[in-house]
Formats: structure tokens, C-alpha cells, sequence
């Protein structure tokens, strides 16, 4: 295969730059203590494995140049109505700006909760952080309505499919829904919750979550099997695409699990790895594999879905910073309360890399997928919004009251999801936008 830098040079501005972006992250993300790997995948409080840590103070990241040159010039666009459709609002483009109507719903409110993202009822004593709204600069972003939502899927089969980034999203947006219309747990697999489907009676909607984190083929690190991910590229993960066919909507999100260390196949034989100390394979990060596990994930539902009757809506969530400021489990991990403000945080670094190699796919998928009367996809780029929101994830409250007995020198601290109800609710605001927008540019076919 080469050097899996050198095909990237074209959108660097210079090598060195590109040199420094392309390599730094892959030792970055690497010196992570064994032990703490396990703890946070393994602990017994965490019932499936949480995604990944990055537990590097962003301060001292030296991955911190960029290419952002943008003249910030701060000028407020008037909010205007988009143009019918070919005005499409850039979502993610704007600021956090406060508000007080709060969120649809609370922790008591909604049963479905994972227990570390449940803030409130983990005593978590701070609530600004339900506050703040979404104001992208073009357009205004309209409050979430779940009977908008039902309606537009009214008899279909919506799937959330990837890490628990992806269930992080779906368990928002049930909550959501709920205060409208109860969904109906209709199946669980058992292990861990990774496989389960509501049912919402009043518009006979079926709503799957399917645990995948790199939606091709993998075997996941685990205390039995190897202690590295194995990665089949080239093959679509069947326990989430064998039901494919049922799927009229799928929500794809995935990215945290891709910086463990992995060894990666394709065509049959190994491509490389990432971090694979002791094992005879070369070194290749993990970007151009993000690239090609989508690649092969939209590739995959074109060709079987792209030709059926109903077709297929496909939306690509993009990358979710995590905000490690100190180590992840240590008092004051992600300590912040309020967003940054605007131009506080720049997109950059591995963040900026993950989200740019999601939207390029998405955008390969829609010039190839062009021709195909079935099949339509969108990212839902959430990058940059959720950069902007330190304050939201659990941090300590990711366990119950964990500073019940005084602050203790150890405490786990979850800076990669979100609390829910919280900043991630915003990400199924802008999913209800593009369903709307697909509906009103539909003559395709009904969505
Ligand atoms: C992220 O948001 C900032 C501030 O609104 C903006 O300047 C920048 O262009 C955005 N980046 C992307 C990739 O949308
Ligand atoms: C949660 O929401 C319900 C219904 O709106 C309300 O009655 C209850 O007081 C709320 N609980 C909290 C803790 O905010
Ligand atoms: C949703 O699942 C139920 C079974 O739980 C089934 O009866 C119903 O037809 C499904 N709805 C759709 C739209 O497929
Ligand atoms: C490592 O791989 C190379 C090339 O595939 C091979 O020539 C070499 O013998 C291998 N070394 C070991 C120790 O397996």
C-alpha cells in the first residue's frame, strides 16, 4: 500500500504541514496507559463499551496548527427564511446563544436514559447548560417537533447504526419523541442493549438502535479476544446490514473506535494497523481507514437498496469531539459549564480531519449515487456545534453522586458523550430540518 500519507498531500498546503497533521495524532493517540484503556472500556459501571479516551489535555495537543485563515468577520446575516429549496442553510455555521425555554424533556421524564448520560439524576449540580440554543448564522433552527418527526416517517423503519455515539443520538431523540408519543420497547437482544427496536403505535414507526463502530466487518478489542480491533474494509458488518432491506431511513455515526489500535484487512490480506507494537504490519493511522469503512458502508447500501421500491434515506452523522482538558480520570476532566464562545474554538487537528474524510465520502456517495432513484444520503454535520460544547458531556456524573464522599484523588470522567436532555438534542433539530427538506424537494417518492 505505500505510505498512507502520500495520497493526501493534494488538499495539504504544504508537506510539512501535512506531515505533521497526518502523523502527530497516530502517536497522539497511542500512549495511552493499557490500564486506563480497560478501565473505561471495561469497567462494571459501564455496561457496553463506551468509546474511546482521549484523555490528552487539548492545551498541550501539539496537533494545534491549522489552516483556518477565515476573516471572522462577525457580521450577523438577518434571520431570513430559506429561499424554498436550493438556498440550503448551513447548520454548521453559528453560535450558542442562550435560552430559556429549556429542553423537550428531563431524566424523570424519559425512561430511556443510559445510566452514565443521565446528568441530572447523577446529581450533576450545574444546569446552565440546558440553556443555550443552536443559531446557525444563515437560517433559524426551529425548536424540535415530534409529531413532525412521526409524521414524515409514518410507516417506515428509522435505524441508528454505529458506536454509542450513534445510541448517545438515538436515546435524545426518543426522548423527544416521547413527550409526544410513547414509543414501545418491542426488542432487546440482551447483551448490553446494543440491538433494540421501539415501536411507536400512533404512526407505526419502528425505531432500531444497531451496535456497529466501524460498520464493516470488525472483531472488537475485548478482554478474551485479541486486544487490538480487527478490520475487514472491504466487507460490510452483516449483523446491522443483514436487515438492511427493512430500513427506509439509517442514521450511520461512527468514529471514536477507529483510534484504538487495530490491525485492518482487506481484499484478504492485512493493509496495515494502527498501533500494533510486536505485530509484522506496517503503520497506516486511521483516517484513510474511516474513509474506506464508509466508503464500503455506502457503497454496500447503494447497491443492495439503491434499486428496491421504497429506496433508502441515509444520513452520515459526523464526528463528535470529545473535551479532555485534564486526564480522564482525574476532578475537573471536562470542567467547563458555558460553550465557547464564538471563534473561542477553531475546528482543527483530528477533529477537523475526521469530519473533512465523513463529508467527502458523503459527498462521493451523492455524484455516485446520482443515477440511483432509490438512494439518498446527507451528512449531518454536527462537528463544529458540538466542538462548541464543552459543558455537555458528563464528566464525574457519568457515576452517581460521584463526589458523594468529598472528591476523591481517582473519579472516571465521560468527556465524549452527552448528557441527555443536552447539546446533542440540537443534532436531531437539524436531522428534522433535512427530513424536511428532503420531503419538500420529494417527488421522488414519499418520505
Ligand atoms: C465552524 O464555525 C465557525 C464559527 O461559526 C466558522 O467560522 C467555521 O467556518 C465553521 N467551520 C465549518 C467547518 O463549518
Ligand atoms: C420533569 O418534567 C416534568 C414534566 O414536564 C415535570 O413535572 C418535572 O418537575 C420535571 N422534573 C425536573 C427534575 O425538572
Ligand atoms: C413495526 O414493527 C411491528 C412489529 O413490532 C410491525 O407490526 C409493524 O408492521 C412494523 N412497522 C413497519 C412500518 O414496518
Ligand atoms: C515481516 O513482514 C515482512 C514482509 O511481509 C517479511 O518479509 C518479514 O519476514 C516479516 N517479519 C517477521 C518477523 O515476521
Amino acid at each position: 500500500m505505500g505510505s498512507p500519507f502520500k495520497d493526501h498531500q493534494s488538499h495539504a498546503p504544504s508537506y510539512s504541514h501535512s506531515f505533521m497533521k497526518k502523523i502527530l495524532p497516530y502517536f497522539i493517540y497511542v500512549i495511552l496507559p493499557i490500564a486506563v484503556i480497560r478501565l473505561y472500556l471495561y469497567s462494571p459501571t459501564l455496561p457496553q463499551p463506551s468509546t474511546t479516551v482521549h484523555h490528552l489535555p487539548h492545551s498541550t495537543n501539539p496537533i494545534s496548527i491549522t489552516t483556518s485563515s477565515s476573516s471572522s468577520s462577525q457580521h450577523e446575516v438577518e434571520e431570513k427564511k430559506p429561499a424554498a429549496k436550493e438556498t440550503q442553510c448551513d447548520y454548521t455555521n453559528g453560535k450558542w446563544v442562550p435560552d430559556n425555554m429549556g429542553p423537550l424533556y428531563n431524566g424523570t421524564t424519559c425512561g430511556t436514559i443510559k445510566e452514565g448520560q443521565n446528568c441530572i439524576t447523577h446529581g450533576r449540580p450545574d444546569l446552565g447548560y440546558l440553556y443555550w440554543k443552536w443559531k446557525p448564522k444563515q437560517c433559524p433552527l426551529p425548536r424540535f417537533e415530534p409529531n413532525t418527526f412521526l409524521h414524515l416517517l409514518r410507516n417506515k423503519n428509522i435505524a441508528f447504526v454505529g458506536d454509542s455515539m450513534a445510541r448517545n443520538q438515538l436515546e435524545s431523540l426518543l426522548c423527544m419523541l416521547a413527550t409526544s408519543s410513547p414509543p414501545k420497547l418491542v426488542y432487546t437482544d440482551g447483551e448490553d442493549n446494543k440491538f433494540r427496536r421501539w415501536f411507536f403505535a400512533t404512526h407505526n414507526v419502528n425505531m432500531s438502535v444497531y451496535w456497529s463502530p466501524f460498520l464493516v466487518k470488525g472483531v472488537e478489542k475485548s478482554r478474551s479476544g485479541p486486544d487490538h480491533n480487527q478490520l475487514y474494509l472491504d466487507q460490510i458488518d452483516e449483523r446491522w446490514a443483514a436487515d438492511m432491506g427493512q430500513m427506509d431511513m439509517v442514521v450511520l455515526s461512527i468514529g471514536h473506535w477507529f483510534l484504538h489500535p487495530a490491525v485492518y484487512f482487506e481484499g484478504g490480506s492485512a493493509l496495515g494497523c494502527h498501533f500494533c507494537p510486536g505485530l509484522n504490519h506496517t503503520e497506516i493511522g486511521f483516517y484513510e481507514v474511516l474513509r474506506k469503512a464508509i466508503k464500503t458502508t455506502l457503497k454496500t447500501i447503494t447497491e443492495r437498496r439503491g434499486t428496491s421500491e421504497n429506496g433508502i434515506n441515509v444520513i452520515v452523522t459526523t464526528f463528535s469531539p470529545a473535551h479532555f482538558e485534564g486526564e480522564w480520570d482525574k476532578a475537573g476532566a471536562c470542567p467547563k459549564t458555558k460553550p465557547y464562545n464564538e471563534g473561542e474554538k477553531k475546528l482543527e487537528g483530528m477533529d477537523a480531519e475526521m469530519r473533512q474524510v465523513e463529508v467527502e465520502e458523503v459527498e462521493a456517495a451523492k455524484v455516485n449515487g446520482k443515477e440511483v432513484s432509490g438512494f439518498r444520503v446527507e451528512e449531518l454535520d454536527v462537528t463544529n456545534l458540538s466542538l462548541m460544547r464543552p459543558d455537555g458531556h458528563p464528566g464525574p456524573y457519568m457515576n452517581p453522586f460521584p463526589f458523594a464522599h468529598g472528591v476523591q484523588e481517582r473519579v472516571q470522567n465521560d468527556c465524549v458523550h452527552w448528557c441527555l436532555p443536552g447539546a446533542i438534542d440540537t443534532w436531531n433539530q437539524i436531522l428534522l430540518e433535512i427530513m424536511k427538506k428532503w420531503n419538500q424537494g420529494q417527488s421522488r417518492r414519499g418520505m
